[in-house]
């Protein structure tokens, strides 16, 4: 039995599994072996700089000839709001800073955290290679620099992981780009239905990284019987083997994104320790945070996490967070520090257990995935 669904023919792909997008994971490399292997590569392009982007949409055409997508983050709470400015009213976050970066600092003492420059501490916060552009990490400039790119460079896919692309959804089309979103709510999902996007990623709490608050198996059927009937669904959050595949098109999604499954590859962005921690960690290991990027995002749990409920303390929202985690996720990635900075992850990690080939893990989703919906017969 072959697997198969109508996101195949609308993407132009062998197997209806898509490489989640992920910041720092998804790279070229990674998108393109998941491609190559009958998947859909997504980079996780949302801190790249446009001149990044470009150069990675060319780094990933050169690897492969099969559909592939860009991923970036489109915050409506960031696009309704102004760029983060300096300013001393007191419902600025900004204003919160000075006392916020000196918790940063308590916190690395405690921890022998090494110091590290500026501009490392920006990097390791999601912003390589800012190079003379000038924009401002995850203002609203940064995201429409972006989305030019993507535009102009005419890629296959276009994936939303946070807001509506609405604005950009009929340049995009005219491109032929076929546009996803991610969300986490069916009100959500009934919103970027009505801006004409093409699928929709129905993420549930299980997932790695920025997170619903509703558990993926709850949220996947909720989801198709709101929109399945107007767009395809495709399920995420905790999808970590082809089991989890076979669920979620038994729930009514027609394909799977999957994220934490393809971290501990060869071919991902993230680091060797950080690939370590995935293998050595299980399932109760992952906690909700804000204490990254000031949203809520499942990580393994790590002492920076475990702080900032200690101190009862609420982190700021996107995008201010990130200049005071920043000094600590650099310094705990030059340090190697597990218990400081093991990454992003779902809750599926305990199924993990070495780090392999991106195109052996496709092949044991698509194989355990068609075993699963072949058994499934002897239940009827
Ligand atoms: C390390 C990591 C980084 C992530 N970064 C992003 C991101 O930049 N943009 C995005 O839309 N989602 C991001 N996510 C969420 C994934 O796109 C996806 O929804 C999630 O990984 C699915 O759950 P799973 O990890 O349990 O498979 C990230 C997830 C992880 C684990």
């Amino acid at each position: 039995m072959a697997l198969k669904s109508r996101i195949c023919e609308i993407l132009g792909i062998e197997y209806p599994i898509l490489l989640a997008g992920m910041g720092g994971a998804s790279v070229p490399a990674l998108a393109a072996a998941v491609s190559n292997a009958g998947g859909l590569g997504v980079l996780g392009a949302a801190a790249c700089s446009p001149d990044q982007l470009r150069s990675w949409i060319r780094q990933t055409r050169e690897m492969t000839d099969k559909p592939f997508g860009v991923d970036t983050l489109l915050p409506a709470s960031v696009r309704r709001g102004s760029s983060p400015q300096s300013g001393d009213a007191p419902d600025n976050p900004m204003a919160l800073l000075g006392e916020y970066q000196e918790f940063t600092r308590d916190f690395m003492e405690r921890e022998h955290l090494p110091h590290v420059d500026a501009a490392a501490a920006m990097r390791a916060a999601g912003a390589p290679e800012m190079g003379k552009s000038g924009l401002q990490l995850f203002s609203r400039e940064f995201f429409e620099a972006q989305m030019e790119v993507v535009i102009e460079e005419k890629v296959p896919v276009y994936a939303a992981g946070l807001g509506n692309p609405e604005p950009w959804m009929d340049r995009l089309h005219a491109n032929g780009t076929k546009v996803m979103a991610v969300i986490g709510k069916v009100k959500h999902a009934r919103q970027v239905v009505d801006s004409g996007i093409d699928m929709i990623v129905a993420q549930g709490h299980d997932g790695g990284g920025h997170n619903s608050p509703i558990g993926t198996m709850s949220l996947i059927p909720q989801v198709v019987d709101a929109v399945g009937n107007r767009v395809p669904v495709i399920g995420a959050g905790g999808i970590s083997d082809g089991r989890g595949v076979a669920a979620a098109l038994m729930l009514g999604a027609e394909g799977a994104w999957v994220g934490t499954a393809f971290l501990a590859t060869v071919e991902a962005g993230i680091e060797h320790f950080q690939k370590e921690a995935i293998t050595e960690s299980g399932d109760a290991d992952t906690v909700v945070s804000r204490s990254l990027t000031g949203k809520p995002a499942r990580m393994i749990r790590n002492k920076w996490a475990d702080a900032w409920v200690a101190a009862g303390k609420e982190p700021l929202p996107m995008p201010y967070q990130s200049m005071v985690s920043g000094p600590v996720m650099a310094s705990g990635i030059k340090a190697e520090r597990k218990d400081i900075m093991p990454g992003f992850a779902g809750q599926g990690i305990g199924l993990i257990d070495a780090i392999r080939p991106a195109a052996e893990v496709m092949r044991d989703l698509v194989d355990e995935a068609e075993t699963a919906l072949a058994s499934a017969r002897s239940y009827s």
